[in-house]
């Protein structure tokens, strides 16, 4: 089952002849299925879209939370849901991870790309992996750990060019 907001998307689906059926529908309404209809859902690039107010009665954190508490009743025990998204910054990503578990997903996020400079300015405080920075972090470590550990040079995390 496929929902939508936009009648145009969904007839996009049509035209394609997609296996099951379509919901035109306000994922910030709620998802609007008995308990443990589903066994898994996925999602593609949506969810961001619930942090905006597009009308004055729109609250996002509570159209967040109506989305995820009514998607994990219809969600059948043990199932996934996988929800691919953009966030537009941290404050979002956080705002829609606060509202999941409040609603009782747990699980995990994986950042795409985390070398990107939008992933870099989402990453807060946290070294970039590979960089310089997350480098000298991971050598200090292991010197706390009394291991062997070369000095820290000019050279350090340096960007090699490519070899052929
Ligand atoms: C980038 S498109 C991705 C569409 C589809 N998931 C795909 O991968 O082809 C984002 C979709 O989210 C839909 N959308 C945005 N806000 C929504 C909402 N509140 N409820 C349901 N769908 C929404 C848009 O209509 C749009 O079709």
């Amino acid at each position: 089952i496929g929902v939508d907001i936009s009648r145009a998307m969904l007839d996009v689906a049509v035209e394609r002849e997609v296996e099951g059926d379509l919901l035109l529908a306000d994922m910030g309404d709620g998802i609007p299925f008995r308990p443990g209809t589903f066994d898994g859902c996925i999602s593609i690039s949506a969810v961001q879209w619930l942090c905006n107010a597009d009308k004055k009665s729109h609250s996002p954190p509570k159209r967040l939370y109506r989305f995820f508490s009514t998607l994990y009743t219809a969600l059948a025990r043990g199932s996934r849901a996988v929800l691919q998204l953009y966030p537009e910054n941290s404050e979002q990503l956080e705002l829609i991870t606060a509202q999941a578990m409040r609603a009782g997903f747990t699980g995990g996020m994986v950042v795409d790309y985390p070398n990107s400079a939008k992933a870099k300015k989402n990453a807060k405080g946290k070294s970039v992996k590979k960089s310089r920075d997350w480098i000298l972090e991971k050598k200090e470590r292991r010197r706390r750990q009394g291991k062997e550990v070369r000095a820290d040079t000019k050279y350090t995390g340096r960007k090699r060019r490519p070899q052929f």
